[in-house]
């Protein structure tokens, strides 16, 4: 007998840093952001992206469909960002950053090769960049957006 695969859901949103944030260098919110979620992802299980830049966020959960529903339900209530939009919700064949808790890159770093190895993972990359320098609206340029629409 074999065992069903569990299944994966992925979560895209875009954000805006919160006003109540600009005192503290971009670094410095990441660092305090990517310090809680590392540890507490890898006990929920969830993997994904984080990208910042230009004031936003934009983020991809992958993981089991109630723990990808409840951290973006927590997610979105945080008040160090605003203006949170869902972009994509759909279930995935696979994980895209399946050896990072949460992969981090700003907008100006260069991709290391091995974030890019995962199944689709490039693409996510290059889709969560470009919405973060040119916001929700560019997400609609990217094979994402065709998979499943959001609410
Ligand atoms: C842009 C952004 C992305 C975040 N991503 C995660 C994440 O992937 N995992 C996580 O545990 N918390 C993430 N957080 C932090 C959560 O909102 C929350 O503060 C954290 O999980 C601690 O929750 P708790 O105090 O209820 O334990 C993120 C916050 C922001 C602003």
């Amino acid at each position: 007998m074999h065992a069903t695969p569990s299944p994966l859901m992925r979560v895209i949103y875009t954000s805006r840093r919160a006003a109540g944030t600009m005192h503290l260098e971009e670094e410095a919110l990441v660092e305090q952001i990517l310090g809680v979620s590392r540890p507490k992802n890898a006990t929920w299980r969830l993997s994904g992206l984080l990208v910042s830049g230009h004031g936003r966020f934009a983020q991809t959960l992958e993981g089991p469909p109630d723990m990808v529903t409840a951290m973006f339900d927590l997610i979105r209530q945080d008040e160090r960002h605003h203006d949170v939009r869902l972009l994509h919700q759909a279930p995935t064949p696979a994980r895209c950053f399946a050896t990072w808790t949460m992969a981090y890159l700003s907008d100006l770093d260069l991709i290391p090769p091995e974030m890019g190895r995962g199944h689709d993972a490039m693409a996510l990359v290059m889709a969560l960049r470009g919405v973060v320098r040119g916001g929700p609206a560019a997400f609609a340029a990217t094979p994402f957006s065709a998979l499943a629409a959001a609410a």
